[in-house]
């Protein structure tokens, strides 16, 4: 069975308002992205498929892939306008593969653990997302930000990556996906392989620290569990 990898680093990062893609901003000395990198690397994963803006491929193969040593890092291919016509690129260069698992190049405290029992449910189900139940009550609001309706919070959960499924299945979700109009509600790969396919997606419980670095203040929390854990710094 062959496990590919599909690595995210082609957003611009307009909500983290700097200068430079927050993928390539330092943590303790290193790249966001060198910290997922190094994960996928040393696991059972086979090969990676790395998606950037194509402005930054040079950037990343010198910078990141040669400089670290990523040997699984077969392609470094560009991305496009959206998530998903980035995630679409990535598939298309992923050929003919067993597993494809998606992450945010943003999420760098993805850990073995996470992707072991990612492997566990896809192999079991086909379909599966990384997530966690949400600590805060949730509303959905009209236009007008009125509360509309408040499900019921143990049925509600944060939606993380990696998110795993099976090489043909998400394949053929993201070709129905372009087949049809454009569509920029289209936030996670769940979500298409569920509406395109109307296949149940298996959520499984990663971890509070999996979160993605989205603006200025995730960069703090981001050093506090760098601080604490020692698992993530890795040489
Ligand atoms: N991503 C991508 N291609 C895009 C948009 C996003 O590969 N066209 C990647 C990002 O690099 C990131 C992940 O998808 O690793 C999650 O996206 P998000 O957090 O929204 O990142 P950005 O789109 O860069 O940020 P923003 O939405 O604030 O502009
Ligand atoms: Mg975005």
């Amino acid at each position: 069975m062959h496990h590919t990898a599909i690595i995210l680093a082609a957003g611009k990062g307009k909500r983290m308002q700097s200068e430079i893609p927050k993928q390539y901003l330092e943590l303790e000395g290193k790249p966001i992205i060198y910290y997922s990198l190094k994960v996928f690397e040393e696991s059972f994963i086979d090969n990676i498929i790395l998606v950037t803006s194509k402005e930054d491929i040079s950037f990343c193969r010198k910078e990141i892939v040669e400089k670290f040593g990523f040997r699984k890092v077969t392609e470094i291919v560009a991305g496009g306008s959206q998530r998903y016509h980035s995630v679409y690129q990535g598939i298309l260069a992923a050929g003919d593969t067993d597993y494809i698992y998606i992450h945010d190049g943003a999420r760098p405290f993805v850990t073995a653990r996470i992707l072991k029992d990612a492997k566990e449910q896809v192999e079991k189900y086909g379909a599966c997302a990384a997530g966690m139940p949400v600590k805060d009550t949730i509303k959905i609001v009209d236009s007008r930000d009125f509360a509309v309706n408040t499900p019921e919070r143990s049925l509600v959960w944060q939606v993380q990556t990696p998110q795993a499924f099976s090489g043909k299945l998400v394949k053929e979700a993201y070709e129905k996906l372009f087949s049809e109009a454009e569509n920029d509600a289209v936030t996670d790969d769940a979500m298409v392989v569920e509406t395109m396919l109307k296949i149940p997606v298996k959520l499984f419980q990663a971890s509070y620290e999996n979160i993605k670095i989205t603006t200025p203040e995730d960069l703090q929390i981001a050093s506090v569990f760098l601080d604490k854990n020692s698992m993530y710094k890795k040489c």
